[in-house]
């Protein structure tokens, strides 16, 4: 098989890499390790940033989302029994984010693909990079027992935290940047209204909890747990008590609960890969890097990698700026390193850590500074709706 990008991974960023790229008349043939029902059971964040909703339009996916998903002008934290309101829009000049289920925008662009033709080969097994220092890259893999090889001119690694892309890269050309954080989140999701119209990000002494939504009838909430946690030490009836704990009294009493459809512990990780390109294999989203969820920037991260590859390759081919690809690594990771100091702010300052008093009373003083001055709220705000996308020129 032969295309231009060969792209590894049917998550989010590669299908939108692939399709903004096959409106451009790029061929791409994606290759995903999983099944396509496999890729929509992930239940992942869902806050989507303007750069990333004006990107899935570009990608001409962006339809249902404009049809169903919900544009949010604020969020709230809740601390010291109070709660504060950040007022994204006013903070902003006018920003929002919109609230769509990273499951809804996979599936949208699992549509757009399946309608534009481009091939995407499920159940690929044994992906291997080959020649990334050469002028014609290659990838195999094995499909029902026959071993396919496909030549290219490029590879976008699109496969995740877990994915072979990364682990291609020659050990003396890569470095890496970590932090583990000492507790997990355990997120139920159920049939029932959301307790707030607002997400709401709550810092108590039990630990972190946040209120999140998909839609009018469908809940998202979280409770900080252990890392060790057993999930089936966790009944619905418990989850819903320990959240409610966690609650300002109001919000507890609104809570409509119900049996949970999905339940699952995720870790908490910080992960930075430099550089991110090796040769002519560009690392893309998860495969690249990681935040704590909190404050959902995980896939807007995704996004602005893809709309940088995507315009370097674009201009490569049409105007021959193959210089733009070399400045790829640098380009993201400017905007990468902010956002994982934003999330690894965020998630220091809310969750409970088994530290020092004075760091804990610390903790409240910085959640009390930054809500009561306005410099304090336009930094959170501008860094919530998402710092802007760097010019590929
Ligand atoms: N070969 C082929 N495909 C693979 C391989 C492999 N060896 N390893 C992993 N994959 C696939 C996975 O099955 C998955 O479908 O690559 C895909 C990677 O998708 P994601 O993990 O969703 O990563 P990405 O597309 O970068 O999306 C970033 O996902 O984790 C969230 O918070 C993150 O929202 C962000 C988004
Ligand atoms: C979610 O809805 O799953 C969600 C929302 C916001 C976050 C993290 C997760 O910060």
């Amino acid at each position: 098989m032969k295309t231009k990008v060969a792209i590894i991974g049917a998550g989010p960023s590669g299908l939108l890499l692939g399709q903004l790229l096959h409106l451009q008349g790029i061929d791409t043939i994606i290759l995903e390790a999983k099944s396509p029902e496999y890729v929509l059971g992930r239940i992942r964040a869902g806050v989507l940033e303007q750069g990333f909703v004006d990107l899935l339009r570009e990608a001409k996916a962006g339809e249902r989302m404009d049809r169903e998903g919900h544009v949010h002008e604020g969020f709230s934290i809740s601390f010291a029994g109070k709660q504060e309101r950040i007022d994204l829009k006013s903070l902003t000049g006018g920003k929002k984010v919109m609230v769509y289920g990273q499951t809804e925008v996979t599936r949208d662009l699992m549509d757009a693909r399946a309608a534009s033709g481009g091939v995407t080969i499920y159940g690929a097994e044994n992906v291997e990079l080959h020649d990334l220092y050469s002028d014609s890259p290659r990838v195999t893999f094995q499909k029902d027992g026959d071993l396919i090889e496909v030549e290219c001119d490029y590879i976008a690694g699109c496969d995740g935290f877990h994915g072979v892309s990364r682990k291609s890269a020659p050990k003396d050309e890569i470095k890496t940047f970590e932090r583990i954080y000492p507790f997990g989140w355990l997120g139920v999701l159920s049939r029932t209204p959301p307790v707030s119209e607002e997400l709401i990000y709550a810092c108590h002494e039990r630990g972190f909890a946040l209120c999140s939504m998909r839609s009018e009838s469908l809940s998202r909430y979280y409770v900080q747990c252990a890392l060790d946690e057993n999930i089936d030490e966790w009944s619905d009836e418990r989850f819903w008590s320990e959240l409610k704990a966690r609650l300002p009294k109001d919000v507890a009493e609104r809570l409509v609960t119900g049996p949970s459809i999905e339940k699952s512990i995720a870790p908490l990780r910080s992960f930075v890969t430099e550089p991110m390109k090796f040769g002519r294999m560009f690392l893309v989203g998860d495969a690249a890097h990681i935040v704590p969820p909190t404050g959902a920037k995980g896939l807007n991260l995704a996004s602005s990698d893809v709309y940088t590859l995507y315009h370097a390759l674009r201009k490569t081919y049409s105007e021959g700026r193959a210089d733009l690809l070399e400045k790829y690594s640098e380009i993201c990771l400017r905007r990468i390193w902010k956002a994982e100091r934003f999330s690894w702010w965020i998630t220091s300052v809310l969750h409970k850590f088994d530290g020092d008093p004075f760091s804990a009373r610390i903790q409240q003083a910085e959640l009390a500074y930054y809500t009561g001055s306005l410099a304090g709220l336009t930094t959170i705000a501008e860094n919530y709706v998402g710092l802007p996308y760097e010019p590929v020129e």
